[in-house]
């Protein structure tokens, strides 16, 4: 485990995020102090009724008695209210502050963070870190100060009232603190562990439906089904356990104030008859005691397992961005969230790779090694290789998801890392081989590409990939919903919506890698003759497998372990009869029996 640098009360480093809930809080500290100690006056009233009432058989100042009574457990009620409203809305609050800035800081992390970080991690910092922080800020903090508050009154009245009573029942206290907190760490333990089951369950619950046609082809049922029986075995038999254990809790918990109650009793029976009310009010003090105890050890615990949560949730929002602008590169562009417009140049689409070595930050071997590459404006690049050529590597060059290791990446002319990420990513429209749509409908989801696109550019864009058919056919046209990532629609069709959303944005720089690997024949002759229409006048990096895509291209690269191996004109390549010549060859000869099969 890495050693982590928040120690015991990381909860400082989240104060700031905190600061506009210091009202709040002092109120509902004080509203909770106030209502348990005001709570603590009840046995008080039980004591003199019997003492004076029932003992001494009057009824004088019954009235003002009532009155008095009445008004502290109205008191008491209506200041516990109001420290349960504040409660609330600390709760709520600290959680919306903290995921919206844990959000916020996610959206300046660099691709390198999504990579080593799973979804899942990355929603639990989000989702169920802020939370936890949430409860610990209000409700644990609000009973801790309540049942706090009442123990350290309970025995201030008692020692008060009658020392040699209130000893032996003080005595046992710190005994029954003890064994609260052997109970409760065995079931933070168990519970835990029912967590993980339960995640796994889950997990693997989702793997058999979302994976149920593999697993089907595999003939994997019998397997995952012996899998599943296990781990809900194990459920079951930790679920047993927890139960068993919360159900000993309870009754220690019981035993514990029975044996205050009895120890009252014992040595309450020297207290004269007339001293009745004493021994009630001790009796019931004695019984009330337990249940702070148990919160309060409840909260010492609480505060001890959300030491993780808060260090996870600082961990995030202290991780810096692997790709950063300068400080005066954000003083004179702005930054993501408030770009400086009237500053930025018109970026005109030159890139040149000067002597570039690079390395994944993750990874173990270099990429790239002195590479070098000039592409003019205007140029349509294409990139040809195996898989792990660094075909897609150059292209997070070129978009700035990662920084060159050494070296340097021109944009026009100048280095990269002089002007802001916001400039380039604004003029760089970017399809990727898996569609990306978000929820939401399909107007929304072009908007995106640019947020200003009159209703004619988003007719124009859907034309020049021929989209228009598709998206006319459906009921609600543009307004359709997507579904969650799009999956309402085909690959096909995302991958349509992809390229119309990059073409909006109006790029100068349009890099498309294996933008049509995973799409049908008809898609990719669309989005073909689309890319034709679209990268006159700006630069393109088009990476492909199938090299009738590549063929009109200006200038082919032939990429192989992070070198060129090859480049030239499609007629170049091919009169040279090397690896290009035999790649295409090949694919042709593919083809065409494929043509003559179908
Ligand atoms: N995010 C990453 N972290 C670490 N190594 C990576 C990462 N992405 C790619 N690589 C490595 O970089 C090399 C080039 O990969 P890539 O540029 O994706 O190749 P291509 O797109 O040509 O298939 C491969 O050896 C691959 O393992
Ligand atoms: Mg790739």
């Amino acid at each position: 485990m890495k050693k982590n640098p928040y120690g015991l009360f990381g909860l400082r480093r989240l104060l700031p995020q905190l600061r506009s809930y210091r009202t709040p809080l002092v109120l509902m500290l004080l509203t909770s102090a106030l209502g348990s100690i005001v709570d603590i006056g009840v046995p008080l009233f039980q004591r003199y009724a019997l003492n004076h009432f029932v003992a001494l058989g009057t009824l004088d100042s019954f009235p003002l008695f009532l009155i008095l009574y009445l008004a502290v457990i109205l008191g008491s009620a209506g200041l516990n209210y109001i420290s349960c409203i504040y409660g609330m809305k600390i709760e709520v609050g600290v959680d919306m502050d903290l995921r919206n800035a844990a959000f916020s800081h996610l959206q300046t992390l660099s691709f390198s963070y999504y990579n080593q970080n799973s979804v899942g991690y990355i929603h639990a910092r989000v989702m169920s870190d802020t939370s936890r922080i949430g409860e610990l800020c209000s409700w644990t903090l609000l009973n801790a100060v309540w049942q706090g508050c009442y123990l350290i009154g309970a025995i201030l009245v008692m020692l008060l009232t009658n020392a040699r009573l209130a000893l032996p029942v003080i005595a046992i206290l710190p005994v029954t603190a003890l064994i609260f907190s052997l109970f409760q760490r065995r079931l933070t333990q168990v519970n835990r562990e029912i967590r993980e089951v339960n995640s796994r369950i889950t997990g693997n619950f989702n793997e058999g439906i979302t994976g149920a046609r593999t697993i089907k082809s595999l003939v994997i049922e019998d397997r995952m089904e012996k899998d599943f029986t296990a781990d809900t075995e194990d459920m079951r038999r930790k679920s047993i356990r927890a139960a068993r254990l919360r159900g000993l809790f309870s009754s220690t918990m019981h035993f514990a104030s029975s044996m205050a109650l009895a120890l009252v009793l014992w040595k309450g029976g020297y207290i004269a008859a007339s001293q009745i009310g004493t021994f009630s009010m001790f009796m019931s003090y004695a019984q009330g005691m337990m249940e702070p105890v148990r919160w309060i050890v409840d909260a010492v615990g609480g505060l001890i397992t959300t030491q993780v949560n808060i260090e996870r949730l600082c961990t995030l929002l202290d991780t810096k961005p692997e790709v950063l602008d300068r400080p005066e590169v954000l003083e004179r562009y702005g930054d993501t969230f408030h770009p400086k417009r009237e500053n930025w140049e018109t970026l005109i689409g030159d890139i040149e790779f000067q002597d570039v070595s690079f390395r994944y930050p993750d990874g173990e071997e270099t990429v790239l090694e002195h590479f070098s590459l000039k592409i003019p404006f205007g140029t349509c690049l294409a990139i040809v290789g195996e898989t792990g050529a660094g075909k897609s590597t150059l292209a997070n060059l070129i978009c700035r998801f990662y920084e060159p290791t050494d070296g340097r990446v021109l944009i026009d002319g100048r280095d990269a890392r002089e002007r802001s990420q916001l400039w380039l990513h604004s003029s760089i429209g970017y399809v990727l081989q898996a569609p990306q749509l978000f929820s939401g409908t399909i107007r929304e989801n072009l908007l995106y590409g640019n947020p200003e696109a009159t209703p004619e550019q988003i007719d124009r864009a859907l034309e020049l990939v021929s989209a228009r058919d598709f998206v006319d056919r459906l009921e609600q046209g543009l307004d359709t919903d997507v579904g969650e990532g799009g999956d309402l629609l085909s690959t096909g069709e995302k991958q349509l919506l992809c390229f119309a959303r990059a073409i909006l944005c109006d790029p100068r720089i349009l890099i498309l890698d294996e933008a049509t690997a995973s799409v049908d024949t008809i898609t990719e002759q669309k989005i073909q003759s689309a890319i034709d229409t679209v990268i006159r006048g700006i630069t393109s990096v088009v990476i492909a497998h199938r090299l009738s895509t590549v063929r009109n291209a200006d200038w082919i690269l032939h990429m192989e372990d992070g070198r060129i191996v090859e480049q030239g004109t499609h007629e170049q390549l091919m009169a040279a009869r090397g690896g290009y010549w035999r790649l295409y060859t090949r694919q042709y000869e593919d083809e065409i029996t494929l043509d003559a099969l179908g």
